[in-house]
């Protein structure tokens, strides 16, 4: 699919998500945060859920944890311009709760119909509930750092950068993951110049 092709469909996603009446005007925030970066990344990163920074914003990453990831990016040598980064609901939760089992089963099927559009070569999962709605990993303590695969479709699973923002014991972790996942992504050739295809 062209890029333009692709930004219709993302567009047209997000019109009929951010209308989702049980999200935007029942238990969570009004705004809306759609994805950002460019459709036709190679590497897309998806979070849990935006935080009031980028419910102000609509944004995604950029309060504490959008610092971290940013640092964590060049820890990997990824350049953020080239990441396509999602959140797995893309509403605000009031007081930054943990979204509601029912308002995770809402926001699904847009996280996977933008996987689809996007179409990414890797899908990078920070913390538990990115991993659990898009790989289907558990306990990410323990599988952090893992590298799957799905067809074609490359998922690498790491903690939340807030967990590293929040408590510093997780810091060498979350930097050990994403130096490997550089190493990773070099192999995968995804950070070739979309200009030399
Ligand atoms: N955490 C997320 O998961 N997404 C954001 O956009 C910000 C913080």
């Amino acid at each position: 699919m062209s890029s333009l092709g692709k930004s219709k469909k993302i567009n047209k996603l997000n019109n009929e998500y951010k209308r989702m009446s049980e999200m935007s005007g029942w238990s969570l925030s009004s705004n809306f945060v759609k994805g950002d970066g460019p459709v036709d990344a190679d590497i897309m990163i998806v979070g849990q859920a935006p935080g009031k920074n980028e419910d102000i914003s609509g944004k995604p990453f950029i309060g504490m944890s959008g610092k971290m990831l940013n640092e964590l990016l060049s820890l990997s040598g990824i350049d953020r311009n080239n990441v396509y980064i999602t959140s797995t609901v893309q509403f605000f939760p009031p007081k930054n709760r943990m979204p509601t089992k029912k308002e995770i089963e809402l926001c699904a099927p847009m996280l996977k119909k933008q996987i689809e559009i996007v179409n990414p070569k890797i899908v990078i999962t920070l913390g538990s509930l990115a991993a659990n709605t898009t790989v289907g990993v558990d306990n990410i303590m323990h599988n952090h750092g893992l590298l799957t695969h799905d067809g074609d479709r490359y998922y690498f699973s790491t903690l939340h950068p807030a967990a590293a923002v929040r408590l510093k014991k997780n810091v060498p972790i979350i930097k050990d993951d994403f130096k490997r996942l550089g190493t990773i992504v070099k192999k995968l050739e995804v950070m070739k110049n979309k200009q030399s295809r």
